[in-house]
C-alpha cells in the first residue's frame, strides 16, 4: 500500500506528498556507554495533504520518536524526510504539536496560552490575535478566554492545547496521545470534536494513540508500528465514510477493522515475547 517510489518531487505539485519518509532510521546513542538503541528502522511512508493519519503500536515501537522526527526535534540517523518536497531541517512554523500532559502555562489564561506560539514566532499582531480568537471559538471555549488552566477540566485544557496548535496556522498537526489522560466519556466527545475541527481546517494530522477504536474512528489510514526495532508493519485504509458519528463504532465494518489491527499488534507483541499492548 505504500507508494513512495516514482513520485514526482516538484514543490507545490499536487502529486508531491505532504510528508514523505524514505528508509528512515533513528538510532539513539547513549553518550556515556556508547550503547545504541535502534528506535526506528527503515520507515518509508507518504502522507497526502489534508490526510488524517493515526499511528498505533506497542509501547516502545518508536511512535513518539517518529513524531519528534517529523517535528524536527530529532534528526534521523539515515534516510530522508521531506515536507512538500523539502528536506526537514529542524522545527518550523509549518508544524505544531499537541501533547498528552497538561502542557499549558499555568500563569497564563486561555487567550494567553493560545497566542503563546505566535508570540514565540514574533507573529502576534491584531490579525493573528483575531484568528486565535476564532480558533478559541472553534474549539468551543468562547467565553473562557480569561480562565486559567487550573480552572478548566482536562477536556477543556486539551481544547486550549488544540487551539494553541492551530493558532500558528501550521500545515501539519502532530498529536502525541492527546486524549490519554481524559476519562472515557470526555475522550469520546473530544474525538468527535477533533473530527469536526479537522473537517473545518483540513490540516494534515498525525495522531498517536494506544486505543485502536480511537485510531479507526479518526483516521483515513492507520499506520501500525512494530517494536525492536521500531518499523512500519502495516497500513490500514479506513473505508468508513465521513462525517462519522460516534455510533459508527458499533458498525460491523468498524469492528472488523478494530479486530484486524488488534491481530497485527498482538502478533507483533508476541514476537517480542511479552505482552505490553496496554
Ligand atoms: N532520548 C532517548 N534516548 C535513548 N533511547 C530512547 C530515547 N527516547 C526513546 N528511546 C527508546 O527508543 C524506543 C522508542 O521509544 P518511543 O519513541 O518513546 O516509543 P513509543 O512512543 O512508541 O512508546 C524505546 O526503546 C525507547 O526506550
Ligand atoms: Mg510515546
Amino acid at each position: 500500500m505504500l507508494s513512495t517510489d516514482g513520485i514526482r518531487m516538484q514543490h507545490g505539485d499536487s502529486t508531491t506528498p505532504k510528508l514523505l519518509a524514505q528508509h528512515l532510521d533513528v538510532v539513539y546513542v547513549n553518550h556515556k556507554t556508547g550503547a545504541e538503541t535502534v528506535a526506528l528502522k527503515d520507515i518509508s511512508l507518504d502522507i497526502k495533504n489534508g490526510e488524517f493519519i493515526c499511528i498505533v503500536g506497542p509501547s516502545g515501537c518508536g511512535k513518539t520518536t517518529f513524531l519528534n522526527t517529523v517535528a524536527g526535534l530529532i534528526k534521523q540517523t539515515r534516510g530522508s524526510l521531506m515536507i512538500d518536497g523539502q528536506k526537514v531541517n529542524g522545527p518550523g512554523k509549518d508544524r505544531s504539536m499537541v501533547f498528552q500532559s497538561a502542557s499549558l502555562l499555568p500563569w497564563r489564561n486561555v487567550l494567553g496560552n493560545v497566542v503563546y506560539g505566535l508570540e514565540l514566532h514574533g507573529r502576534l499582531n491584531k490579525e493573528t490575535k483575531e484568528q486565535a480568537q476564532e480558533y478559541i471559538n472553534m474549539v468551543g471555549l468562547k467565553g473562557f478566554e480569561n480562565y486559567y488552566p487550573h480552572e478548566l477540566s482536562g477536556g477543556m485544557q486539551q481544547r486550549v492545547n488544540l487551539a494553541r496548535a492551530l493558532a500558528v496556522d501550521p500545515q501539519i498537526i502532530l498529536l502525541d496521545e492527546p486524549f490519554a489522560a481524559l476519562d472515557a466519556q470526555t475522550r469520546e466527545f473530544m474525538q468527535k470534536e477533533l473530527l469536526r475541527i479537522w473537517s473545518e481546517t483540513k490540516k494534515t494530522s498525525l495522531f498517536i494513540t494506544h486505543q485502536i477504536d480511537e485510531a479507526i474512528y479518526l483516521a483515513d489510514r492507520v499506520f501500525i508500528f512494530g517494536a525492536r526495532p521500531g518499523r512500519l508493519v502495516d497500513v490500514v485504509d479506513v473505508d468508513i465514510p465521513r462525517p462519522r458519528d460516534l455510533n459508527i463504532k458499533r458498525n460491523p465494518r468498524f469492528l472488523e477493522l478494530v479486530d484486524y489491527v488488534w491481530s497485527i499488534i498482538e502478533a507483533e507483541s508476541s514476537k517480542q515475547g511479552f505482552d505490553d499492548r496496554h
